[in-house]
């Protein structure tokens, strides 16, 4: 061997002996510590193997943890954290908000911000828009923006979607919800929780349950009888953990038949986990915690909020190992919470590591866009005031406040700190400001109404066409968090406005914003066209231009019933909104929604279900074609474009028992399909019915039940607008899952 090999051999061999002894530390180090990266000669620590089964890794895990590490896991340590256990290689859990997008970051214990560079996020439309696409697609779209960002922002847990029902107009947090129907919100939150968590985030189903009002909202009791219940308001939750599987849950601010959502035994305990199987964890909205034995026997796994501070100060936190060594609580309970929350963890590839994921890139901005514009509702269009034809206009008054206010950043914890909003001025002017004269003025507002009015009177009557753009906006009681809206009516003598605009020029479009009903002044019967926007998120202004000028042809359709009058809808007719001696009686019962109009007979301004086209559709030939099973069925039917544009059909089945026992509401939603078609193109479509569809919850056997009977089935454009019927008969009377 020449001295070079062999100075060779031996700098190889002193290199082998590094790497084998940095293999023998890195083995050993893995033994001892069971974070370490694993080799596979070893057999890792079986909570590290994430070829195993979960249950069997969240045993493991469990069984290494000491009794403070436990507790660690079901409180807080800040504002949206709960604490790292590095020995167990788990970092720190960060939760965010929330249903629009991936909140910017607070402070540790505040809810100022923390001041970041790098928390800007996408502007999503808002839930009760998402709803109105009624595309499920858009929701499965809406979910993967919503995980991707998450996970770029590192945050495990997003909180949303809301499921709560529209009980009352007046909910200050309608808009974060996907509106008054239980079938269409389940349909729309299953996919965008699947979405989100097929992102390796998880998503929390928030609020549970009954927290439909913002009025007294952290005292508040909510009493209503059992069917009420199950076939309104917990319907979206049950298809979340059903359907979905969401892995957490956010219990509600207030109580429920006397006892805090937080620490309600009879929906968390026997509802949620034993009835349904919900595996997850739930979390205590923000400082919605009351007592240590509540929240340990109620069935909360996860304390959050801040009030109470130090942490070790949290219901969750001494107080409950106080309560194990002295024997008030089994140690049981406090595992199955840890349990809960491994799963999350361990779901969520805390060990594994996540990929990183993306912030508003070109796909989230393209869904952005296409959510808002399937969102939009035409509620009025005589004489087919829309689209506008911008190669004949020669001068445009936009008007109204909403045309240049940014709304990402309000509401409450719906907030976003996007990385940009195009504003429905921004929008119109980017789409049809080189060919035409566009004017801006405020035309209402908090100040100098009259000289606001009077500018915008003016400019009404010097343009071709007005383009009003009003309707609510974020801010404490008007559609926030914390408060109720006081009425229906537009805010800031808007009505008297518009009464002066549409009379100025009669060739007046009137855009609203807002997250849900609106009563309409005596201007709707002189303005030729109206469109509900919701808050349309960072694409809005894009959106409504394209929807405007004609790019895109509107398809959303009302997931909320549009009253005449706040006293026409059922909350506020029986009187019982917004509760007495802090409670609220839901005495409506089931009548919820068009449940009410329609079983009372009450014209609304705009059905449930309702909303226009720039071109119409036909439909025809409905066959109900037998499954396999009593009670199974496909509605086929034919819808054909019978106008001249392309467009978009939402198809709803409605389904109407006719001599039940128990009193039902007229119709109830049970299926939908959207369908793009061309011009003059006609479509065979079908929507699948099973057995549950004709299925009521019988509070005397506490099941669901489907009596044998006849039905109708309603094929409508709209819950008034029913185009195709059919009746069918069940033959026999069962109990259904
Ligand atoms: C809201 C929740 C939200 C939480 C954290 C609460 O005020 O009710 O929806 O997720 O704050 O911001």
């Amino acid at each position: 061997m020449t001295k070079t090999n062999r100075e060779r051999t031996v700098k190889t061999l002193r290199h082998l002996d590094r790497r084998i002894f940095i293999v023998i530390v890195i083995v050993t180090l893995s033994c001892l510590v069971p974070n370490t990266p694993q080799k596979a000669q070893v057999p890792p620590a079986p909570y590290l193997d994430v070829s195993q089964p979960l249950e069997k890794r969240v045993e493991d895990l469990l069984q290494r943890m000491t009794l403070e590490e436990k507790l660690a896991l079901v409180h807080a340590d800040s504002k949206f954290t709960t604490a790292a256990i590095p020995r167990l290689g788990l970092p720190r859990r960060w939760l965010s908000d929330g249903p629009h997008g991936v909140r910017e970051d607070v402070g540790p214990d505040t809810w100022q911000p923390a001041g970041r560079t790098d928390d800007f996020a996408s502007f999503m439309p808002a839930l009760i828009g998402l709803a109105a696409t009624w595309n499920t697609d858009l929701a499965t779209a809406y979910g993967k923006v919503i995980g991707e960002e998450a996970r770029q922002r590192g945050k495990q847990i997003m909180l949303g979607p809301g499921m709560n029902i529209m009980r009352t107009p007046l909910n200050g947090r309608n808009f974060e919800y996907p509106g008054e129907d239980p079938f269409l919100s389940s349909r729309m939150v299953v996919n965008y929780i699947r979405a989100v968590q097929a992102e390796d985030v998880a998503s929390c189903a928030k609020h549970f349950a009954a927290n439909d009002q913002e009025f007294e909202r952290n005292t508040i009791n909510v009493e209503m009888d059992e069917r009420t219940l199950r076939e309104i308001y917990l319907r979206p939750f049950q298809a979340a953990v059903q359907e979905a599987g969401v892995r957490t849950v956010m219990s509600g601010y207030n109580k429920f038949r006397g006892q805090w959502c937080s620490e309600n035994d009879y929906l968390l305990n026997k509802i949620l986990k034993d009835e349904w199987g919900f595996k997850g964890l739930v979390m205590s909205d923000w400082n919605g915690t009351h007592s240590t034995r509540g929240a340990v026997l109620g069935g909360l796994d996860l304390e959050m909020g801040t009030d109470i501070l130090p942490y070790d100060k949290f219901f969750l936190a001494r107080a409950f190992r106080d309560g194990i060594s002295s024997g008030e609580f089994p140690q049981s309970l406090l595992d199955d919470k840890v349990r809960r929350n491994l799963r999350q963890i361990l779901e969520t590839k805390v060990i594994e590591g996540r990929s990183p994921g993306a912030l508003n890139t070109k796909d989230h901005q393209a869904a952005a866009r296409r959510i808002a514009e399937e969102s939009f509702v035409l509620l009025k269009n005589d004489n087919d005031a829309l689209p506008l034809d911008a190669g004949k206009l020669k001068s445009i008054a936009v008007i109204g406040e909403n045309a240049i206010k940014l709304q990402h950043y309000g509401g409450g914890s719906a907030r976003i700190k996007a990385f940009y909003e195009i504003s429905p001025l921004e929008g119109i002017l980017r789409r049809a400001g080189d060919s035409m004269t566009i004017s801006f003025s405020q035309g209402y507002g908090e100040k100098n109404r009259e000289e606001l009015a009077d500018r915008a009177v003016r400019a009404a009557s010097q343009a071709d066409v007005v383009i009003y753009v009003g309707g609510l906006y974020h801010k404490p009681s008007l559609d926030a968090e914390g408060a109720d809206r006081k009425d229906m009516k537009l805010p800031d003598q808007q009505d008297d406005v518009l009464i002066r605009i549409v009379a100025a020029n009669p060739r007046t479009i009137v855009v609203l914003l807002g997250g849900g009903p609106m009563e309409m002044g005596p201007w709707l019967a002189k303005a030729p066209a109206l469109l509900q926007v919701w808050y349309p998120g960072m694409e809005g202004g894009n959106a409504l231009a394209r929807v405007l000028f004609g790019d895109v042809n509107p398809s959303g359709k009302l997931s909320c019933t549009f009253p005449k009058r706040l006293e026409d809808s059922p909350a506020h007719a029986m009187g019982n909104y917004p509760g007495k001696d802090g409670t609220v009686r839901y005495e409506e019962g089931l009548l919820v929604g068009y449940r009410w109009f329609d079983t009372k007979n009450i014209e609304p301004l705009f059905p449930f279900g309702f909303g226009l086209s720039y071109t119409h559709f036909e439909y025809s030939d409905l066959k109900l074609v037998r499954g396999s099973k009593d009670g199974a069925f496909t509605a086929e039917f034919d819808i054909r474009n019978a106008g001249a544009r392309d467009g978009a059909e939402i198809a709803q089945l409605y389904v109407q028992q006719l001599k039940p026992r128990l009193l039902r509401p007229t119709k109830e939603l049970k299926g939908f399909t959207k369908v793009f078609l061309k011009a003059g193109e006609k479509q065979h479509v079908s929507i699948p019915l099973d057995r549950g569809a004709f299925a009521f919850y019988d509070p005397e056997q506490r099941r669901w039940v489907v009596e044998k009977g006849d039905f109708k089935i309603l094929i409508g454009s709209s819950s008034r607008d029913i185009r195709l019927e059919a009746t069918t008969r069940l033959t026999e009377t069962t109990v259904v899952k």
